[in-house]
């Protein structure tokens, strides 16, 4: 028997809890901010509560004889819960706060990365003039990214020919961070723009033995054809060569060399990460570059991988956080996946949320497809949304096309004031992504649109016109 804490309340901490479950004899402490029905339902004691409370996190640990902590979200890590538990003698997969910072200071990571030489870096500076930061964008051409220094919950960073229509919005716009502080520092970096097909690479890690997983696509915009404002990721998938259908093998080997360097770098530091290192890699037709890292499975990357893992997740847990992972390698099943987030009405803009949302399991079930609670509270009355994105569907099989046919079908049995994207994983979507990185590589797509049109491609999910050479 091993009791295991696990920290975090959305999807990604349902899968976590799917694949701990797995390992037979697994009894389940759950931390999390809402009442996550499943959670509740298979945790052995739910405990609702703060998850950046690290004396909460030890004081349930040492009431139930936690053995292992497994920390979901990377608000606990900067809280100092993985330090705390640590000190108890709990075995915990998720790093101290000190590397976490790789994902919560982007001064911390981009200083890791120039020290270490790690590949995949891309050209910045940061500034604290906004004459000097004016000259910078010029240099540039007028295509870059703009980002405060401080942490702005994803909300900060601009892109030219997207948020930043024109150079002199570039320049107002971190005029504005270094005067006005946005993100909490009167700082800003810039960074060259890149253009590209953006993917996802997780990786678990002892602080020494890096294990890969498939490579991932996720889908921020909150609307089809990547319209509207990034969200928290509303669907996403993998293929079942573990590559993606625009990534060729050397390139997803680059992305993980970059996260193997990352890995040697923090220790060499004598801050060794011991967890999920998560790489956001925007594919260039100069291979994948950085754009950043997180300290944790993705959301909802991890709805894609651990489905797939094969053994013993527990054992993994161990060795991750104990040493040892070279000898306990976990493989992934050679399958599709296409994850689909059902949201509230509005998620992205003003969540109408509040309202009772109705789950046929038992249908869904039999469609095959993969059911993963995120913020939805149950209640008397049964299930109600929150402004959070609500549930995730995961179909799996054979091609994406199948993974995708099945997520669809699961998704005729959700109800209520909710919406979700009917394109990610579609042939139709895919076929746009795989034409636009061929442009690219072509030299034929013009600078300053990084996102494919899916309008291009045919209505009837068939391939996306031949692009010109
Ligand atoms: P972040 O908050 O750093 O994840 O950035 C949000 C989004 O901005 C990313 O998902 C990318 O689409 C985009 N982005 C960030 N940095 C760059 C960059 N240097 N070039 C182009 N797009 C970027
Ligand atoms: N899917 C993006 C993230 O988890 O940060």
């Amino acid at each position: 028997m091993v009791v295991v804490l696990l920290l975090g309340g959305g999807a990604r901490e349902s899968a976590l809890a799917a694949a701990l479950l797995r390992t037979e004899g697994t009894k389940l402490v759950v931390l999390a901010p809402n009442a996550n029905p499943q959670l509740q339902a298979w945790a052995h004691h739910f405990h609702k509560g703060a998850v950046t409370d690290p004396a909460l996190a030890t004081s349930l640990a040492a009431d139930h004889g936690v053995e292992l902590a497994v920390i979901g979200p990377e608000a606990p890590l900067g809280a100092g819960v993985s330090d705390e538990l640590r000190k108890a003698g709990i075995a915990v997969v998720g790093p101290s706060k000190r590397a976490a910072q790789v994902e919560l200071s982007k001064s911390f990571m981009r200083n890791l990365l120039d020290r270490h030489k790690v590949p995949g870096r891309v050209a910045h500076g940061v500034f604290d003039d906004p004459m000097r930061a004016a000259e910078h964008i010029h240099a540039l051409g007028g295509r870059v990214a703009v980002k405060p220094l401080g942490l702005t919950g994803g909300k900060g960073v601009k892109v030219s020919g997207d948020q930043l229509p024109t150079e002199a919005d570039a320049v107002a716009y971190a005029t504005d961070v270094i005067r006005e502080g946005i993100g909490g520092a009167h700082q800003v970096l810039i960074e060259e723009q890149l253009i590209g097909e953006e993917f996802s690479l997780q990786v678990l890690t002892d602080g020494t033995a890096v294990v890969p997983t498939p490579a991932v696509q996720d889908h921020k915009r909150a609307e089809e054809g990547d319209l509207g404002p990034n969200t928290g990721g509303m669907g996403s998938y993998s293929a079942p060569d573990h590559l993606l259908p625009f990534l060729q093998r050397s390139e997803y080997d680059a992305a993980l060399a970059a996260l193997q360097g990352v890995v040697d770098g923090l220790r060499t530091d004598r801050t060794p990460f011991q967890g999920i290192l998560y790489g956001q890699f925007m594919l260039t037709t100069d291979g994948p570059r950085i754009i950043e890292f997180n300290a944790r499975f993705g959301d909802p990357e991890a709805m894609n991988v651990l489905p797939l893992l094969r053994g013993d997740f527990v054992a993994v847990c161990r060795a991750i956080a104990k040493g040892g992972l070279r000898d306990v390698v976990p493989s992934f099943a050679s399958e599709a996946t296409v994850c689909k987030y059902v949201v509230p009405n509005g998620y992205g803009y003003t969540s109408d949320s509040g309202h009772p949302v109705h789950v046929d399991e038992r249908a869904i079930a039999q469609t095959g497809a993969l059911l993963y609670y995120a913020a939805v509270d149950r209640r008397e009355g049964g299930l109600f949304t929150s402004a959070s994105r609500t549930l995730g569907l995961v179909g799996t099989g054979p091609s994406i096309a199948i993974a995708e046919q099945v997520a669809a079908e699961a998704l005729r049995h959700v109800h209520g004031k909710v919406t979700y994207r009917k394109d990610i994983g579609t042939s139709a979507a895919i076929a746009a992504r795989v034409a636009h990185m061929q442009a690219l590589r072509q030299g034929g797509a013009p600078p300053g649109q990084p996102r494919a049109d899916f309008k291009s491609s045919r209505p009837d999910g068939g391939p996306a016109e031949k692009p010109k050479a």
